[in-house]
């Protein structure tokens, strides 16, 4: 006898086959996919992008959908791995028939998945992903976000023009395309603006051991260590750095830093460091407020930016969609590529010619275990 999953997998099979790509289930619904590493080393990387997809999920539906429809959101879990990423895009195209993906936070995640949507031709849309080849080549690919070559130079400015500080030291995951792009970024921004990088050091994806790397750092005797690393690794960067009077405000970091498990993991061992990113709650934009107000009343906590680039990234696809001429990945595609002037949480967005969207870099420091907006920039 057949099992209970494998008839209703037999089922779907049946239904997307009738129905093709690109056509939901139900006709009264739309169906968008969202892959995300809802469990994993990033787990708070997924987890909060959910929370903001869904917020904008719920709005739209209680406000009657789009196109006279409702929109379904469904979700996989890529484990925070790049060969389930390709796995779940896949999946999501050929089992279900979406119309449109939002997936993933990680570069190399978005890498892997982005090859998919692309080859297949279903539009994605990235709402965090910042690696410059995330949309290079890829018709099908578009980000809500700066790139790394925006936020390096924004960052390697401020350490230069805000910090005043002129030697630095790198640290970063090697073979990670968002932490050795974002690094190398920052060093050639840094060195025309007529700093110095000491000192340049790669550890290997996996390590948790670093206090041999972060000693020989300190020998150098760098003023500033640019670490742009995920926050998990920043925890263990941050604790093992104490014992060796590394101070945390030494440490500059990027986007990759937002988790509410680095206040909780080295909240104290960081105060007074600073990172780029997309958002802070408290950042002064008008267009954040009421994001902010709803998401604290469906969340009981304040967002990450990882939540407000969810909600920005789901909100502009269903924009995209009402445009769209037609509810297929083609017509949302045309739309996605007009995209002007969107107004989002995290700034106002216009989709440009490589698929990225230009925006304003905010500058966080950690202070009292809290992400304290400090300033914002403009990429030049
Ligand atoms: N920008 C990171 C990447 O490309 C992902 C990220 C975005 C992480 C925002 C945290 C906050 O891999």
């Amino acid at each position: 006898m057949l099992s209970r999953r494998a008839f209703a997998l037999g089922t779907a099979l049946l239904v997307s086959t009738a129905l093709g790509t690109g056509c939901s289930k139900k006709s009264d619904e739309i169906v968008v996919g969202a892959y995300l590493s809802l469990s994993g080393a990033d787990s708070t990387f997924g987890t909060d992008t959910k929370d903001g997809i869904e917020l904008a999920v719920g709005e739209l539906n209680a406000a009657g959908g789009v196109k006279g429809k409702k929109v379904k959101v469904l979700y996989e879990d890529d484990k925070s791995t790049a060969q389930e990423a390709s796995n779940k895009v896949r999946q999501l195209i050929d089992r279900d028939g979406v119309v449109a993906i939002l997936g993933e936070v990680a570069s190399s995640r978005s890498m892997a998945g982005g090859l998919i949507a692309n080859t297949k031709k279903v539009p994605m849309v990235t709402p965090s992903s910042t690696a410059v080849e995330v949309t290079k080549d890829r018709e099908w690919v578009f980000r809500t976000c700066f790139t790394d070559a925006q936020q390096g130079d924004v960052a390697a400015r401020f350490v230069f023009e805000t910090l005043k500080k002129k030697k630095v030291g790198l640290f970063f995951a090697a073979q990670d395309t968002y932490s050795s792009g974002l690094a190398q970024s920052f060093k050639d921004s840094f060195t025309k603006l007529g700093g110095q990088i000491i000192v340049d050091k790669g550890f290997q994806k996996g390590e948790t051991n670093f206090t041999t790397y972060l000693q020989e750092l300190k020998s150098k005797s760098p003023e500033v260590i640019f670490a742009p690393v995920y926050y998990n690794e920043m925890v263990q960067v941050a604790r093992q750095a104490k014992p060796l009077d590394i101070p945390g405000s030494m440490f500059v970091g990027g986007d990759g830093w937002d988790s509410a498990d680095l206040i909780e993991g080295a909240g104290a061992e960081l105060e007074g460091a600073y990172f780029t990113n997309h958002y802070a709650p408290d950042v002064p934009w008008e267009n954040s407020k009421a994001f902010l107000t709803a998401y604290k009343a469906k969340y009981n906590h304040e967002p990450s930016s990882l939540g407000a680039q969810g909600y920005d990234a789901a909100r502009l696809l269903f924009d995209a969609i009402k445009r769209a001429s037609e509810i297929t990945p083609a017509a949302i595609k045309v739309a996605l590529e007009q995209t002007k002037d969107f107004q989002g949480a995290t700034g106002t967005l216009t989709i440009d010619k490589n698929h990225n969207a230009n925006k304003p870099i905010v500058v966080v420091q950690v202070k009292s275990k809290k992400f304290a907006y400090h300033s914002q920039l403009m990429s030049q």
